[in-house]
């Protein structure tokens, strides 16, 4: 564990802050059921909150663990058990799975709460004392945080601490391969998107000197319009992913389907296609549906 005494160091955690965070302790005791309803319906709002406090004697070991802990941020005393104390919530949390960002967002509630209620309260109040509140408040909740998301980053590295020396050479091997395959296929894309436009001015010269006649000519255009921009879509997806942002799957989905938009423009009219264009229709109909799917499973969080 991180040596407490230089993480208050650190955060510049002074002996009168701790005094501050004392006087403080009675006036939070009172607000504690407020905080904890409040808390509730905060966490509640996270997706999969009702996976990880699964049943009514969770919840219900859960809400006095969270008393203890608010009415325990002014206690005034932070001393070794206090952090080590908190370095055990952050290993149950990281046990059980618990994603890191629901333990940030639960905390900005609770600073969010603090200073609210600090606001009313300093109605009465000189302003540097509030001043002095509201950062002796900032710190503790800070050092808190630091201290049950530290769990988190131990466990990420004794995961890579615990591999063998072949095993750590094999992995760092494969993501620099990955990075330069990622770069291949980010060249690769723009190299489609530069074809997708030479196709485009190929079918514009064809809508002015070829016999295919004004209407087909237009919908082959438009289909290459169609191809560029699925093109386009997917070189900002690759862009997103090269940035290390998730690589969305639906972007090459999108690109197929445009791809055989095009090729029904085409065939359209010209009636001996028509088994063609069938089979195509089922191709698009299937992959609007993968693609339906995905932004489903987004949009609930799925994965
Ligand atoms: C301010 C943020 C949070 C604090 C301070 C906190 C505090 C605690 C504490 C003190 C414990 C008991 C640890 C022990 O048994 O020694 C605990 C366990 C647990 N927490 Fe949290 N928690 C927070 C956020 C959350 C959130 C957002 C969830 C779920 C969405 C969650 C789910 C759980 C679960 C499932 C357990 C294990 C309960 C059991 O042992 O059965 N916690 N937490």
């Amino acid at each position: 564990m991180q040596h407490y005494q230089s993480l208050k160091e650190d955060y510049q955690f002074t002996k009168e802050e701790e005094k501050t965070l004392k006087e403080l302790q009675p006036f939070m005791e009172d607000l504690a059921d407020d905080f904890i309803s409040e808390f509730y319906d905060y966490i509640w709002g996270f997706g999969k909150t009702a996976t990880f406090l699964k049943n009514k004697e969770i919840i219900a070991y859960h809400r006095t663990k969270i008393r203890e802990w608010f009415i325990n941020l002014f206690s005034g005393k932070y001393d070794l058990p206090y952090f080590m104390y908190l370095y055990k919530i952050g290993e149950v949390h990281v046990k059980i799975g618990l994603p890191t960002h629901y333990v940030n967002s639960a905390f900005s509630f609770v600073r969010n709460f603090v200073f609210k209620r600090l606001e009313d309260k300093c109605q009465d109040k000189d302003a540097d004392k509030h001043i002095e509140e509201i950062q002796a408040v900032g710190k503790i909740i800070d050092i808190n945080l630091d201290m049950l998301t530290s769990s988190y980053r131990e466990e990420e590295l004794s995961k890579f601490l615990s591999l063998s020396k072949v095993e750590k050479n094999i992995l760092s091997g494969l993501k620099k391969f990955n990075s330069y395959i990622n770069y291949f296929l980010a060249g690769a894309l723009a190299l489609v998107a530069f074809f997708a436009v030479g196709l485009f001015g190929y079918d514009i010269y064809l809508l002015f000197f070829s016999d295919k006649g004004i209407e087909k000519g237009i919908l082959t255009v438009l289909g290459s319009l169609l191809v560029l921009w699925a093109a386009i879509e997917l070189i900002h997806e690759e862009i997103h992913h090269l940035q290390g942002k998730g690589f969305a799957i639906g972007a090459f989905i999108m690109l197929a389907m445009a791809a055989l938009i095009r090729k029904i423009l085409i065939y359209s009219l010209s009636a001996e296609k028509s088994e063609d264009l069938l089979t195509i229709a089922v191709v698009i109909v299937c992959l609007s549906i993968a693609y339906w799917l995905i932004g489903t499973k987004k949009r609930i969080g799925v994965g």
